[in-house]
């Protein structure tokens, strides 16, 4: 087993779901030495259905499996909107741990899709609460622990393609993704005496629970006969001819959390088969 991370601890947000991006993270960190603690949303309200949260059984399984290949994981629930769970969380995390070393804003959701005229102010709400204010209070208090145990530390806010560019029928997703690189350079500056960098990743199209639902919707509103139609279509518009897949975010990230990215600070790297480019 490689030792990249030996000594590490990792936590990220939103990561209870075995086919989504934050579990892929942590997969790829734990398989270098990193510890990591998995947290989720695990009670369904409101429009967070369990149709796109993760379940407690979902997300065990997956500490589980680390464990198994010698690792060390735990699993907490954590919805990121709430800032008393991120701060216990968070002193979970070092308790059981010992510290926190990386913390991987992942948690998002875009399944809210509609035309900006119909969007509601509770749904629009709902998207800013989870993908920006919970990329906040996360930050905020990853941060504070990370200065008091000193030593520096890695923020990395899984962001997207839609930070760079507008997306239809999906207003409240392309402003938080926005923002979320805003509070990315923004925390950079003022961490980073700190010795904390704070980076983030945009990837464009990959496959998970969040990527079916848009499939499904967009395939629709541009009158594809089917998702793999759709998909076609939008392979033939990426450079690198593929959509993206959970381990090609996994390895920025690992990338922007290990020793060689220690002077990338305030980025937002597109991970996106050349699909955006600036
Ligand atoms: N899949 C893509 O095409 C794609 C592309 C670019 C960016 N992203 C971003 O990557 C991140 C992960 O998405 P994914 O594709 O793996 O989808 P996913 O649905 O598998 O993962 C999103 C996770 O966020 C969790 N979540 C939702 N509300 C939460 C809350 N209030 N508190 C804590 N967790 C909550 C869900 O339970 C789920 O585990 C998201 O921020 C998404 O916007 C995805």
């Amino acid at each position: 087993m490689s030792v990249r991370f030996a000594g590490k601890v990792a936590l990220c947000t939103g990561s209870g779901r075995r086919a989504g991006l934050g579990a892929a993270i942590l997969q790829a960190l734990a398989a270098e030495g990193c510890k990591v603690v998995f947290t989720d949303m695990l009670d369904p309200q409101a429009e967070l259905t369990s149709a796109n949260i993760a379940s407690r059984n979902e997300m065990q399984g997956l500490v589980g499996e680390i464990r198994a290949a010698g690792g060390e994981a735990i699993g907490l629930p954590l919805d990121v909107r709430d800032e008393v769970q991120v701060e216990a969380a968070i002193a979970a995390a070092v308790s059981q741990l010992g510290r926190l070393d990386f913390l991987i804003n992942n948690a998002g959701v875009g399944f809210l899709i509609e035309p900006l005229i119909g969007t509601s102010k509770q749904r629009w709400q709902t998207v800013m609460e989870v993908n920006l204010t919970g990329a906040f209070l996360c930050t905020k208090h990853a941060a504070r622990q990370m200065i008091h145990q000193g030593g520096g530390g890695r923020i990395v806010n899984i962001a997207s393609q839609a930070a760079k560019s507008g997306h239809l029928h999906m207003a409240a997703y392309t402003a938080s993704k926005h923002g979320m690189v805003g509070l990315t350079r923004a925390a950079a500056i003022e961490l980073g005496p700190h010795g904390i960098t704070v980076n983030a990743i945009c990837p464009n199209h990959v496959t998970t629970g969040l990527g079916e639902v848009q499939n499904q919707y967009f395939s629709q509103l541009r009158g594809f006969e089917s998702v793999e139609e759709y998909l076609k279509d939008m392979k033939g518009r990426i450079p690198l001819r593929r959509v993206g897949l959970p381990a090609d975010t996994a390895q920025a990230c690992a990338f922007l959390c290990s020793d060689a990215a220690a002077y990338v600070t305030g980025e937002a790297m597109n991970v996106s088969g050349g699909m955006e480019m600036h």
